[in-house]
């Protein structure tokens, strides 16, 4: 997949981004375990910030963004897979997050790597990482709250 505009790869993005906050506002809504609603809302609330970057951004600022290098700790590749459930319990929510968070971020550096179009490309990068600093927040959740229970 390309983008012919930047605006294309904009409009794309925003579809993901309003995929997710709908996916955590809907699994907050659901789920029975109040910490799991707690981090369901927050992951939803970090979507809308995405969307709010992607609604205010100009494209020529796209170039001067840093990109950050965020460490993988690997615990969602490491772990099974979860389907989703309202009766989950909080270590398998924060599992469900992690993968989601996980793919979201494959999903925008292969993105990155098709395109020929530069600014494109480094607005996909950004993202990608963002994605990625999901994943860490998440994954840390996991190591002190339940690989250290253990
Ligand atoms: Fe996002
Ligand atoms: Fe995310």
């Amino acid at each position: 997949m390309d983008f012919q505009t930047f605006q294309e790869a904009i409009d794309f993005a925003k579809e993901k981004e309003n995929g997710a906050i709908h996916f955590y506002e809907s699994a907050r809504q659901v789920a029975k375990n109040p910490g799991s609603k707690v981090l369901f809302g927050e992951m939803a609330d970090e979507e809308r910030r995405h969307l709010k970057f992607l609604e205010e951004l100009k494209e020529e600022e796209i170039e001067s963004f840093p990109v950050k290098k965020i460490q993988d700790l690997k615990i969602s590749q490491m772990t099974e897979d979860v389907p989703f459930s309202p009766d989950l319990d909080y270590r398998q929510i924060l599992i469900v997050a992690m993968k989601k968070e996980e793919q979201a971020h494959l999903m925008y550096a292969d993105l990155a790597a098709m395109t020929t179009n530069a600014r494109v490309a480094k607005l996909f990068q950004v993202l990608a990482e963002e994605e990625s600093t999901h994943k860490h927040k998440l994954e840390s959740e996991y190591e002190d709250h339940v690989l250290q229970s253990w």
